[in-house]
This record gives structure tokens, sequence and C-alpha cells, in this order.
């Protein structure tokens, strides 16, 4: 894409994510401009168009995948919607940035990287977590060997959202049979961790087991208004063997206490050991730990400035701060020839695999070995 006008972006879903992460990402980057956006509810189209300055509100998609002045949509709808939504505006030539999941099944995922590759468009997925500046840090030390072999990394996923039952579930299926559990927390909070796991450890996993949970039998179901019987996962652990030799284990759950965004990404190697914690507590939401064999007490590291968007700091909110940082890095991609692609829908697809391998480990009680079968 040519330099000489701004990337011009559309944003389909006006609701909580949008407004708190995508939309700011946007108003904050000087090469982009939000041109629409798009919500079935058209009072939440016209609050964000309004708030974010966009000049275009519709309730409808095709509005925004017919238009010329559009290069990027981004979809920050409910999580069953978002495969349709993004593939139909890579048919219609856009670059996309998709909120995690892309879809429910890795084939599905796999299908649109694959039209997005012969289009020779770009493609993104809210994997929000590995471009905080403290994740970014964690990833330029061990590229640079701080860490040596990787051994063992240990990944969290948790906080306590939904440890009351009073608090309206969203994303979940109410009409689906509720006598077998249904993945939830794997998916909705997994994704980040395994993507984390995947950079750091810097290989694929080759087989997994795992367990899934329900401790919250009734729920609160905000399209119902009621409390219902919900069989989901609202907590859960698995094994892995990376093809390298290391190993991990990986927990997630919405009902374990402690805040948001309740990620823990420690990684032991030959050289040195690194823990990253992007849990908001004492207004900050990141630090980063390191210890060596010869300084085996961890300490704290400082995050360089570079890691850092520009006008961000350490207090800032965790969703506009990483947020700047994922749209900034898109922006990047789609504006310069050859910038490499982090985050797309390959790796939306592997992550993926790796929550659809640890469900049927759930299942049929056994290891599930990787890639699955295509
Ligand atoms: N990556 C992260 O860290 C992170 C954090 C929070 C939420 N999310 C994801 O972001 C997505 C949105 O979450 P949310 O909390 O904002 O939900 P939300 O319910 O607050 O907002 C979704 C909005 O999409 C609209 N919508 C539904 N179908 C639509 C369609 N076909 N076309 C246009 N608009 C449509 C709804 O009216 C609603 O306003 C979800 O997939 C969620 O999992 C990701």
């Amino acid at each position: 894409m040519t330099r000489d006008r701004l990337v011009g972006v559309g944003v389909i879903g006006a609701g909580t994510w949008a407004r708190a992460a995508h939309l700011p990402g946007y108003a904050r980057d000087p090469r982009c401009r939000l041109v629409a956006v798009c919500d079935v509810e058209i009072d939440r189209a016209r609050d964000a168009a309004r708030a974010f300055d966009v000049p275009t509100a519709t309730a409808d998609a095709s509005d925004v995948f017919r238009r010329d002045d559009i290069d990027l949509v981004d979809v920050c709808t409910p999580s069953h919607t978002h495969f349709d939504l993004a593939y139909r505006a890579l048919e219609t030539g856009k670059h996309v940035l998709c909120e995690k999941p892309v879809a429910y099944d890795y084939r599905d995922t796999l299908r649109a990287a694959d039209l997005a590759r012969r289009k020779g468009l770009k493609t993104k997925v809210g994997l929000t977590f590995r471009y905080s500046p403290a994740m970014r840090y964690m990833r330029e030390l061990v590229a640079g060997g701080f860490v040596g072999t990787p051994f063992i990394f240990n990944g969290y996923e948790q906080n306590s959202q939904w440890l009351d039952p009073a608090t309206p579930l969203r994303q979940v299926d109410h009409e689906a049979d509720q006598s077998a559990l249904h993945v939830s927390s794997l998916e909705g909070y997994g994704a980040p961790i395994i993507d984390i796991a995947h950079l750091l450890v810097g290989a694929d996993l080759a087989q997994v087991v795992g367990t899934m949970r329900n401790f919250v039998p009734e729920r609160m179901v905000r399209a119902t208004g009621r409390m219902m019987r919900m069989n989901i996962d609202d907590g859960d652990i698995f094994l892995g063997e990376f093809a390298n030799g290391a190993l991990c284990s990986i927990q997630t759950s919405f009902v374990t206490i402690g805040n948001y965004p309740g990620i823990e990404a420690r990684l032991y190697g030959s050289a040195g050991a690194l823990i990253c914690r992007l849990v908001e507590e004492e207004g900050i939401a990141e630090t980063l730990r390191a210890a060596t064999p010869d300084r085996v007490e961890f300490r704290e590291l400082e995050i360089p400035a570079r890691c850092y968007p520009p006008g961000g700091a350490r207090t800032e909110s965790w969703r506009t701060l990483f947020y700047a940082n994922l749209v900034s890095s898109f922006i990047t991609e789609i504006l310069e020839d050859g910038a490499a692609n982090e985050g797309d829908f390959g790796d939306g697809a592997w992550v993926q695999e790796v929550i659809n391998a640890v469900e049927l480990s759930f299942r049929e009680r056994r290891w599930v070995a990787l890639p699955l079968a295509r």
C-alpha cells in the first residue's frame, strides 16, 4: 500500500471492548483515519462515532465492506459472529483485525488465513497481551539468549470476573445442551497465554493433556436476564510437550480470586528465568522480573521506553496501552512492504488448534498429538 494516504478504518461492533481498546488505538495512531463505525444497535454506533469523531455510523456491516475509502476492517463483535464478518471483509479486499477467536474450529481460521494470503491482505488477531510493553521486552530478552535453552513455561490467565454467579454472562450459547461441559475459559481466557507460550518457547506443541471443570453451576445470563444452569468450563489446566523438548503447564479461570488481566508467564531456561506479570495492582498492570544462576533472587527489570507506544506510560490503563501497540503494529504491517507480520490469522489458527486439542483430550481423557488431522 502507498504511503500517500491514511489507512481508512471501519470498526464493526461498538460495544465495551471496542470503546475501551480498539477505537482509542486508532484515534491515537496518526497514520490511520477512522471512517466508519458499525453496530447492529445503531445507537451504540452513533454514540461511538460521536465519542471518537468518526464521520459515519451504520447498523449494516455491508456499508463498511463496500466503501473504497476503508482499507482495514476491525471485527469487535460477539465471538460467534467473528468468522462470517472477517471472511466477508477479506472477500471484499480489506485487511482484517479480528478479535479472538476468529473461528471456533481452527480449520476455519486456516481457511481465512489462506484467503488473505491469496489476496495479498494482512490479518491480525486481538491477542492483546503479546503487545504489552513488558511482554515485548520479555520477548526481546528471550530472543537475545537471556534464558538460554527454554526448559519450562508456566502460564496463567486467571481473574475473578465471574466468581459471583449474579454477574451476567455473555458470549455463551444459553440454548446449548447443558448436560455436557462447554469450553469457555480455555477459549476466552486461554488464547492469549497459549499464544505467549508459543512465542516465548519458540516451538510448536507436540502433544497436550488437559482437564476442565465447572465450579459455579448456575449463573445470570445476559441474553435471558435470569439465573440458569450453565455447564461451562470456568477453570481448566493442561500440560504440553513442545517439539523442542520444553514443557509447559497452562491454567485459566475466571473464578480464581485476583484482578484483571490476570496473566502470568514464567519461562525457565538453562541460563536464566523471567516472570512477566500482567495483573493490575496498585495502579500498575505489568512487571517483569528476572533471575540468573548467579543471582537467584528475582529482581524487577525496568521496561525500556522503546517498548511503549507514543505517549504510553506504565500507569496508563492496560486496555489502551496494550492495544495501542497492537494497532500500531498492524498499521505498520499494512503500510510497510516486507514488515514482519506479528500475530496474524496463522497465529490465531495455531492457538485455536491447541484449544481444540485440549478439549479433545478432556473429552477422551487422553494425550492428544499435534498437529491435529487437517
Ligand atoms: N482481546 C482481548 O483482550 C479482549 C477483551 C475483551 C473482549 N474481547 C472480545 O471482543 C469482542 C467484543 O466484546 P465486548 O465485550 O465488546 O462485547 P459487547 O457485547 O459489549 O459488544 C459487542 C457489540 O457488537 C454488536 N454486534 C453484534 N453482532 C453484530 C454484527 N453482526 N454487526 C455489527 N455489530 C454487531 C453488539 O450490538 C455489541 O454492541 C468479543 O469477541 C470478546 O471476546 C477481547
